[in-house]
């Protein structure tokens, strides 16, 4: 198959995790640990091949990637040596005003940005991974938009609503490229998690009475999550997605995070549920997960990566319903994670057109 030659927007944790699993891949093939699909309509993680990336931090820009990976503030848990790359960090464009808690996080490189559109085409870059901050809103729309100038598919794994704005997803659809998201479901995170336990309680006619999931992690983007008026979304995409969970109206929290530097990239989230049994007996479920963070973006980005590569090149445009609800958190439609996967399988065997 041809390569998937794709661009990263923010060189952080998520990145650094996904390309030591790339490198993991190229070594271990099929047999590498916890992949959730080898080879997704022909295409294997072998075809992924990293092209462009850009970051704002001066640890990170004019590096090579292998290097920049490795770079403070990342704390992402270890997983492989990366060779060297041939691929040099480039300056990125700063749209949004960070908190000052982040300013003492981020060390911003002071050298000029680099032209995007140009760098891409230049690269032959045809999809586009965003991975910046979750409070990187208008950011985030500024490389989206850069994606449709410079011919790319885009997949937008942060909290910012593109492929689930009707008004974006026009936009993509009008440029003839795909685009899924919002906000990148972990293969085990706590969201899918606490979805799954809900739906198999209801289906078990346990009434749910109130639930909530509150996190707390050391990584960079928790302390991004501090600064609520600005990842509000997140907490709503969190809040929905549970919410869906249950087919009636529940009280839900979740997607507070707390910041708590010793436990670097994993976060733990403590899940509770309220509900009754028969005869209105009660039962409560305390949960608790700990996992890193990064290491949980890396299956299904990879996966969302094959899927818009082969959208490509069935020339489907628009946003991308069954990629967006098998792997991201607030897709255009949400459905129950079996429904989800369903579709996946579906528009990869070409049985379902979006
Ligand atoms: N399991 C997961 O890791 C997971 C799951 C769901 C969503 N996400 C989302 O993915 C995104 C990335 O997560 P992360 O843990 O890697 O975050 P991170 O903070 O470790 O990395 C973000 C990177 O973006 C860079 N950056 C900031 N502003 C930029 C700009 N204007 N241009 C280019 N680069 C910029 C930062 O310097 C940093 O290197 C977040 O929005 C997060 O919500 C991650």
């Amino acid at each position: 198959m041809a390569k998937i030659k794709v661009g990263v927007f923010g060189v952080g944790n998520a990145c650094s995790s996904f390309i030591q699993g790339l490198q993991l891949c190229k070594e271990h093939g099929e047999k590498v640990e916890g992949l959730m699909h080898w080879d997704l309509g022909g295409y294997t993680p072998l075809d992924i091949e990293i092209v462009a990336a850009f970051d704002i931090d001066k640890r990170k820009v004019g590096k090579d990637l292998s290097e920049a990976i490795f770079s403070p503030p990342n704390n992402m848990l270890k997983l492989c040596d990366v060779p060297k790359f041939d691929v040099i960090v480039e300056k990125g464009h700063l749209l949004d005003e960070f908190s000052p808690d982040i300013k003492e996080l981020i060390k911003i490189d002071d050298s000029p940005p680099v032209d995007i559109v140009d760098s891409l085409k230049s690269k032959g870059a045809e999809i586009l991974v965003n991975l910046v901050p979750s409070s990187a809103i208008e950011t985030t729309k500024f490389y989206a938009e850069k994606a449709i100038e410079a011919g790319c598919g885009f997949i937008n794994c942060v909290p910012v609503f593109i492929a689930s704005d009707a008004e974006w997803a026009g936009k993509f659809e009008k440029a003839g490229l795909p685009v899924v998201g919002d906000d990148l479901e972990s293969q085990a995170g706590s969201t899918i998690l606490h979805r799954w336990i809900l739906e198999l309680l209801t289906l078990r006619s346990v009434k749910i009475l109130e639930t909530y999931a509150l996190d707390v992690g050391g990584s960079p983007e928790s302390i991004h999550a501090l600064d609520w008026e600005k990842t509000m979304a997140k907490r709503m995409v969190k809040t929905e997605a549970v919410k869906s969970a249950v087919p009636y109206d529940v009280p839900v929290v979740a997607g507070s995070t707390d910041y708590v530097d010793f436990l670097g990239d994993f976060r733990d989230t403590l899940i509770w549920i309220k509900g009754t049994i028969f005869g209105g007996a009660p039962i409560t479920i305390d949960l608790k997960i700990k996992v890193p963070d990064g290491a949980n973006a890396v299956s299904p980005l990879m996966d969302a990566i094959r899927g818009v590569k082969i959208a490509m090149d069935r020339g489907i445009s628009g946003a991308l319903e069954s990629v967006s609800a098998y792997a991201f958190k607030h897709p255009p439609k949400s459905v129950s994670p079996k429904t989800a996967e369903n579709w996946m399988m579906e528009f990869i065997e070409g049985k379902k057109e979006k």
